[in-house]
């Protein structure tokens, strides 16, 4: 007999999983109701126990796996069920891809709820060894008060000692292996976030695919035992190899934001140089850059591309710009660019690196994207051909799209890292007359359920 309400489902079920979540869960149906199955995949079939009851869906994880999905494979990191960052690692690459693409197509149906047309995913150029950010909580154990450095497990704060991640370049594996032995012979405890006491918190590597070398930021509770960060910092640089500077960042506040305000460099460069699009910038601590640098030249290079086949040297607006990146790579298929960013660092940052490049043509704009939109249009009422956008992963505003849609000619190019806020705001520029005319998704972050997408919106007038 059909269950009607969900709390009398059995808390062990057999089911067959039909798709994958957006977050990475095998979606299964019973009786109506949906399950999300932790580390499950598409075809497979398997007994399973609730965990938690919502509404009417609710959570389980695997208890058999009665006949694997074809498209399992086994994860290529020992870790992966226990740290939680590669969540769907046990899947064949190529399907991943697959069931990405089948995720932005759903939530465009969900959400934008017209007919789009979501073409096939750009694979990542690399697989492995691609992540080039790393952010490594630090603690340390009740008993021996080891330092212990890695990833929380999924869905809690404790941390998984990990000494291994084949997803990021193996030399960041041995800077951690060096902090851990030697913090403690310095004197630096870890941090323990429910007392708050401790001295180390985190450890950033910003690390560069052009140069291998790597940038190290300390990040500290305190300032007391300055002299002890001090002395780990230039072991860390004298020792390593490929080490180009290494920072203190003081952070004493209960919260779960990495990097304070403060950012202090002890020894060599306080950056690492990255190439993009044949330019090179240069990345501090706090500087938003894309994590893998291979797969972010394609997204650069296809919306350059893009641009210079359709457009004769048009006038751009990079908005949500962060170092300018989108308006240095198109600065030379562009008359002129506009750069808008809100962080007054990456504004400095882009500053440098655009006169090392000797570009020419780009001003850059330190303010809120939204307001500054609305100061042109008071302005003077300029009209830029392009707009290539690319907003955090809550999307625009209304009032920005508004503005937008006065502000640009001929294209809105809507760079995105997340489906949703993506469909939505589509949705807006399609009631507002524009037409969409495909969505092309890239993967950013192999193994997890992220997905990047560029979405191309014709201006009602633009033809
Ligand atoms: C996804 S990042 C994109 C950065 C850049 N396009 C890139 O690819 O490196 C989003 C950027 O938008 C900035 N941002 C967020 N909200 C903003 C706002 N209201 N006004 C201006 N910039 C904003 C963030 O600081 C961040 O640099």
């Amino acid at each position: 007999m059909q269950v009607k309400d969900i709390k009398n489902l059995p808390n062990e079920l057999t089911v067959t999983v039909e798709k994958l979540s957006n977050l990475g869960y095998g979606i299964a149906k019973y009786d109506g109701f949906v399950i999300f199955v932790e580390n499950a995949t598409p075809g497979d079939e398997i007994k399973i126990e609730l965990t938690k009851k919502n509404r009417n869906f609710a959570y389980a994880k695997i208890k058999e796996i009665l006949s694997p999905s074809p498209h399992r494979i086994e994860p290529f990191c020992p870790m992966q069920k226990i740290c939680g960052a590669c969540q769907i690692q046990f899947i064949n690459y190529d399907y991943q891809l697959k069931l990405k693409k089948e995720i932005v197509e759903d939530t465009m149906k969900n959400i934008y709820g017209y007919p789009i047309l979501v073409k096939d995913v750009i694979p990542s150029p690399k697989t492995k060894e691609y992540r080039h950010k790393i952010q490594y909580p630090i603690s340390e154990t009740k008993q021996s008060k080891r330092i212990i450095a890695g990833y929380y497990k999924p869905a809690s704060h404790e941390l998984v000692n990990i000494k291994y991640c084949p997803i990021q370049p193996e030399y960041c594996d041995e800077i951690i292996d060096f902090i851990r032995e030697n913090a403690k012979k310095e004197g630096i405890s870890g941090y323990i976030e429910k007392t708050h006491k401790g001295n180390l918190r985190h450890v950033v590597i910003r690390t560069s695919e052009y140069t291998k070398k790597s940038l190290v930021v300390l990040v500290v509770n305190d300032a007391i035992c300055k002299n002890n960060y001090k002395s780990l910092a230039k072991k860390i640089y004298n020792e390593l190899d490929n080490i180009q500077g290494v920072c203190l960042n003081y952070n004493n506040k209960k919260t779960n934001l990495i990097l304070g305000d403060k950012t202090e460099l002890i020894i060599g460069d306080d950056f690492v140089e990255e190439k993009l699009c044949d330019r090179v910038f240069k990345i501090g601590a706090k500087t938003f850059f894309q994590v893998n640098p291979s797969s972010a030249d394609n997204i650069f290079n296809y919306v350059k591309d893009y641009i210079k086949t359709h457009f004769d040297s048009p006038t751009i607006l990079d908005a949500y710009a962060g170092i300018a990146t989108f308006g240095i790579c198109l600065s030379d298929v562009a008359k002129k660019i506009t750069s808008v960013e809100q962080v007054k660092e990456s504004i400095d940052n882009a500053k440098r690196i655009i006169e090392e490049n000797g570009i020419k043509n780009i001003d850059l704009y330190c303010e809120d994207a939204s307001k500054f939109f609305e100061k042109e249009l008071r302005n003077k009422s300029p009209k830029y051909d392009i707009a290539v956008i690319d907003p955090p992963r809550k999307g625009c505003t209304k009032e920005s799209i508004a503005y937008l849609l006065k502000l640009t000619k001929k294209m809105v190019i809507y760079v995105s890292c997340n489906p949703a806020t993506l469909a939505r705001d589509l949705k807006i520029f399609k009631e507002n007359g524009c037409k969409i005319d495909f969505i092309q998704p890239f993967d950013m972050f192999p193994h997890t359920y992220h997905i990047e997408n560029v979405a191309l919106v014709e201006l009602p007038n633009s033809l």
